[in-house]
């Protein structure tokens, strides 16, 4: 039993869970969406994430100076797990939780740290996706690009797509079950364009130069497409990247104009762009980017489990 104070504490904790559980669970059912964003960081004092995967529940803790020793935050955290099991009601072995580094999106923010793999597969509007929410920082699916990714499969009818800075390819397998005549996948990391080929081949997308994975750095790869040939391209890059494969690193802010001018290139007149980042001072320099069409898509595309409490932009920019 902890001190009165704390006691209140978790009385608090338990409150919010209820009512923040009883009002998404409701939309959640109501919407057929088994994935989505239960708390995050709703009250200072418990500054964490809670994610519903299905039945499992992964739980991230932001990095910060708490003051206890490690035996107090280990009873802490062990009590916190509890109340959020029981709001949600689930068991202790559906709980994955995680220490989150709040360190600017360096590639190694992405890089595996555990080399046991908990994998298993989620469903999400009817297509499927492997999570894991274990073995590295994210679990596979951005649960905030939902709607995103509906937006994209119901545009990409017979289209050619582009992904960039694709991840696990959870935008290429709308893209693909969106009808996509082709769906290039593009990612410097290894790991995740081999978990973005699995996705792709989990929902039956398996024709290797119709859906084409791309090993490399998107800035360099821009540079190397033909003019006007995609019809959609979704651009979803870290805030800031670099990595023994890129001569340089990548700095959203400072870059952005040049990746979306490349990007621009490779669309055909009329072709759509779906640029999004985390960066929350982002501003769109305006003067650089060569379309006057360019639309904040930001509410558009978010769901109902990030109203108030999301704090990536998305931008449609259309080519001329
Ligand atoms: C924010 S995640 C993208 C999320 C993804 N669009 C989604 O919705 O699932 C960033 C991804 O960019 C990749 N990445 C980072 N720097 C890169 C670069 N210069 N070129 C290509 N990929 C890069 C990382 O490996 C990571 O998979």
């Amino acid at each position: 039993m902890g001190t009165a104070q704390e006691e209140e504490k978790f009385l608090m904790f338990r409150n919010r869970m209820q009512k923040v559980y009883r009002h998404l669970g409701k939309q959640a059912r109501r919407l057929g969406v088994s994935c989505y964003r239960v708390y995050d960081h709703d009250l200072p004092e418990f500054p964490l994430c809670i994610e519903l995967y299905g039945e499992k529940l992964y739980v991230a803790e932001y990095k910060r100076r708490h003051g206890m020793t490690e035996a107090e935050h280990d009873a802490w955290m062990a009590r916190t797990l509890d109340v959020a099991a029981e709001v949600l009601g689930l068991d202790g072995s559906n709980l994955f939780l995680k220490l989150r580094q709040r360190k600017p999106g360096r590639l190694g923010q992405y890089q595996k740290y555990d080399t046991v793999q908990h994998e298993f597969v989620v469903d999400e509007n009817g297509l499927k996706f492997i999570v894991n929410l274990s073995d590295y920082l994210d679990t596979g699916l951005f649960l905030d690009h939902r709607m995103t990714r509906q937006l994209v499969k119901s545009l990409s009818g017979g289209k050619k797509v582009l992904n960039l800075f694709a991840y696990t390819g959870s935008f290429s397998v709308y893209a693909a079950a969106g009808g996509a005549a082709e769906v290039q996948t593009v990612d410097l990391s290894k790991t995740y364009l081999n978990w973005a080929e699995r996705n792709l081949a989990l929902n039956g997308f398996t024709e290797k130069e119709k859906y084409k994975t791309i090993h490399a750095d998107v800035k360099a790869y821009l540079k190397t497409l033909p003019p006007a040939y995609f019809d959609l391209v979704i651009m979803d890059p870290p805030t800031f990247s670099n990595s023994k494969r890129m001569d340089d690193i990548l700095d959203i802010q400072r870059d952005h104009a040049e990746l979306i001018n490349d990007c621009l290139q490779a669309l055909q007149p009329g072709g759509l762009l779906f640029f999004s980042t985390n960066y929350r001072k982002f501003v769109p320099d305006k003067e650089k980017i060569q379309s006057p069409l360019i639309k904040d898509i930001t509410k558009a595309t978010t769901p109902f489990d990030f109203e108030g409490r999301l704090y990536r932009l998305c931008y449609q920019v259309t080519r001329p």
